[in-house]
C-alpha cells in the first residue's frame, strides 16, 4: 500500500474519532506529527478493527494489552464511529464494540465494575457496594467492598442476611457471638474467608501494619449495607430511662453515648496480637464450638491443565451453610472450560488479569463481555458459560454461589460420559470424519475446570507486534 493510501484508510479510520479530543499517541497524531507508525498498523492483513481484517473463528483481542482501539469492523461489515467515543471504556469492552458473530439475542448486563460504585467514605476507612440497584442480575448475592485502616472498626452490628467473606489483603480481627452464646474471635489475613449466619452479632476491626481490605458477600442482592442493626444507633433510639433497667445503671451513665450510628470509625489497637489478652475476661463467657472462619487460600489447589481451583462451601467450611465458593487461577491462554452451575447464579469478581466471558442463555441468545481487575459479573443459573484469558498474565478470581455446595456440569466431559453414537448423530451428521475427530478428544474426557489448549498454530499474530506508540 502507497503511504498516502495508508494515511488515508488511518484518517478514514481513527480521523473522526479523535477529532474532539487530540489523543497524543492515536495513529492520526503520529501521521499528524509526521512520525511513523508502529508495526502494528502496517501489517497485512489489516489488523483488528479494521475495514478489511477478517477472523470467522473470533479469536479474543486483548485491546488492553495490545493498546488497540475496538472499532465495530467484523468480517468486511461495520463502519467507523463519528461521534463521541470514550476510548478507555472501548478498550475495556472489546467485544461490546465488536461482538463476536456468534452473539444474539437480549441479554441483560452482567457487568459492573466496583470503581463505578458509589464511595460511602468514613474515619479510617470506605466502603461501596454492588447490589440488585447496581447491577440488576445480581439478585441472589451483594458484595461489598470495606477498607479498615489500622486499628479502624466496623462497629458491633448484625443483619438479616448471613454475611460470607474473603480478605483481599492486609490482617483483620473478627469477633462474634454464636447461637449458644459463645464467644468467637479469629485474626485473618490475605486469602481467609469468615461465614456469619444471619442475625449474628458480630464487628471487624483493622490490624497493623496498614489494617485490611475484604469483600463481603450478602445472600441477598437486596441487602443494603446502609441499613445494618448497629449497636449505636440502637442504644440513641432507646429511653435512657430503659437503658439504665437493662443495664442496672443510673441514666447519667448514658448522657454521653454517641448520639448517632458511628459505622465506621478508628478504635484503639488490641492490647497485644495475642487473641487471648482481648478475650473477654467474665466468668460466664465461653468460647464458640462453631468455626466461623476457613483459610481458603491455605488449601492444596485442584492442579488442572490450565490453571488451579479451590473451592469452600459445606462440606469443608460447615458454618457456610448458604454460600459457596471458589478461588480461580486461569493461565495465559487457558480457558476456565464451558460450563454452568445447575443450583445457583454465579456472583464473581476478578482480582486479577483479563477474561471475555460468552454467556448462553438459550433461545438462541449469547452475550460476551470482558472483565478486568474490580470487575463484577453475574452468571445467572444453567446458563452455559467460560472464562477466557485474553491478557498476558494470569487470571484470579472468585466465583461465589448463594448455596451450601459448589456445582457445575462440564460440557467435555458431559459429552465424553455420553453415548458415542448419540453425540455424532448430534453435531457431526454433517462430517463424520470430523465427527471420529472429536470422539477421540473426548473419550477420555473428565472435569478440567481450567483447560490449556494446544498452541495454535493459526493464530494471527502478526499485528500483534509489541511496539509502544
Ligand atoms: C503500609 O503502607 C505504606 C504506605 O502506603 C507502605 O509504604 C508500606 O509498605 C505498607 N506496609 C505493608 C506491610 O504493607
Ligand atoms: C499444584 O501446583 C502447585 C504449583 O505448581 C504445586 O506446588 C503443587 O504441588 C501441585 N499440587 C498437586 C496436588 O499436584
Amino acid at each position: 500500500m502507497r503511504p498516502s493510501a495508508l494515511i488515508f484508510v488511518l484518517a478514514a479510520v481513527f480521523g473522526d474519532l479523535t477529532a474532539g479530543v487530540p489523543i497524543q499517541d492515536s495513529p492520526r497524531q503520529r501521521l499528524l506529527d509526521g512520525k511513523p507508525l508502529p508495526a502494528r498498523y502496517r501489517t497485512n492483513p489489516p489488523p483488528p478493527y479494521t475495514p478489511g481484517h477478517r477472523e470467522p473463528y473470533d479469536r479474543a483481542v486483548d485491546a488492553i494489552g495490545k493498546q488497540l482501539d475496538p472499532l465495530p469492523y467484523r468480517n468486511g461489515h461495520g463502519a467507523s464511529v463519528l461521534g463521541p467515543w470514550n476510548r478507555k471504556r472501548a478498550r475495556q469492552n472489546p467485544d461490546l464494540v465488536r461482538p463476536p458473530s456468534t452473539d444474539r439475542g437480549n441479554m441483560p448486563n452482567l457487568r459492573w465494575s466496583f470503581v463505578d460504585s458509589h464511595m460511602r467514605i468514613e474515619e479510617g476507612g470506605w466502603t461501596r457496594q454492588t447490589t440488585v440497584r447496581e447491577l440488576p442480575a445480581s439478585v441472589e448475592l451483594a458484595g461489598v467492598n470495606m477498607r479498615l485502616d489500622e486499628g479502624v472498626i466496623r462497629e458491633l452490628h448484625w443483619h438479616k442476611e448471613a454475611e460470607w467473606a474473603y480478605v483481599l489483603e492486609g490482617s483483620v480481627r473478627v469477633t462474634a457471638l454464636d447461637y449458644e452464646g459463645g464467644t468467637f474471635m479469629d485474626d485473618l489475613s490475605k486469602g481467609d474467608l469468615w461465614y456469619f449466619p444471619a442475625g449474628v452479632p458480630h464487628s471487624l476491626q483493622g490490624l497493623g501494619p496498614n489494617g485490611t481490605e475484604f469483600l463481603l458477600i450478602f445472600d441477598s442482592g437486596s441487602f443494603e449495607e446502609e441499613s445494618t442493626f448497629l449497636l449505636t444507633d440502637w442504644l440513641a433510639h432507646t429511653p435512657q430511662s430503659v437503658l439504665s433497667k437493662n443495664f442496672h445503671l443510673p441514666p447519667e451513665i448514658f448522657a454521653h453515648i454517641p448520639a448517632s450510628e458511628r459505622y465506621i470509625f478508628q478504635g484503639s489497637k488490641p492490647p497485644s496480637p495475642s487473641l487471648s489478652d482481648d478475650f473477654p475476661p467474665g466468668k460466664y463467657v465461653k468460647k464458640s464450638k462453631q468455626q466461623f472462619t476457613h483459610r481458603l487460600l491455605a488449601q492444596p489447589p485442584k492442579n488442572t491443565t490450565g490453571g488451579a481451583v479451590r473451592m469452600a462451601d459445606s462440606t469443608n467450611f460447615p458454618a457456610s451453610r448458604t454460600v459457596a465458593a471458589a478461588h480461580v487461577l486461569i493461565a495465559p491462554s487457558a480457558l476456565r472450560e464451558m460450563h454452568w452451575h445447575p443450583t445457583a447464579d454465579e456472583w464473581s469478581l476478578i482480582l486479577r488479569g483479563r477474561a471475555r466471558v460468552t454467556v448462553f442463555g438459550a433461545e438462541g441468545s449469547a452475550r460476551t463481555f470482558d472483565y478486568q481487575a474490580g470487575d463484577v459479573g453475574v452468571v445467572p443459573k444453567n446458563m452455559g458459560h467460560f472464562v477466557e484469558n485474553i491478557g498476558d498474565e494470569e487470571i484470579e478470581m472468585l466465583e461465589i454461589f448463594r448455596a451450601d455446595r459448589f456445582r457445575d456440569f462440564s460440557l467435555f466431559q458431559w459429552l465424553g460420559e455420553t453415548p458415542r453414537r448419540m453425540v455424532a448423530d448430534t453435531l457431526f451428521q454433517g462430517d463424520p470424519k470430523a465427527g471420529e475427530k472429536f470422539l477421540k478428544e473426548i473419550e477420555d474426557a473428565g472435569k478440567d475446570e481450567v483447560t490449556m489448549p494446544p498452541v495454535d498454530e493459526d493464530e494471527d499474530t502478526r499485528w500483534s507486534v509489541e511496539e509502544d506508540l
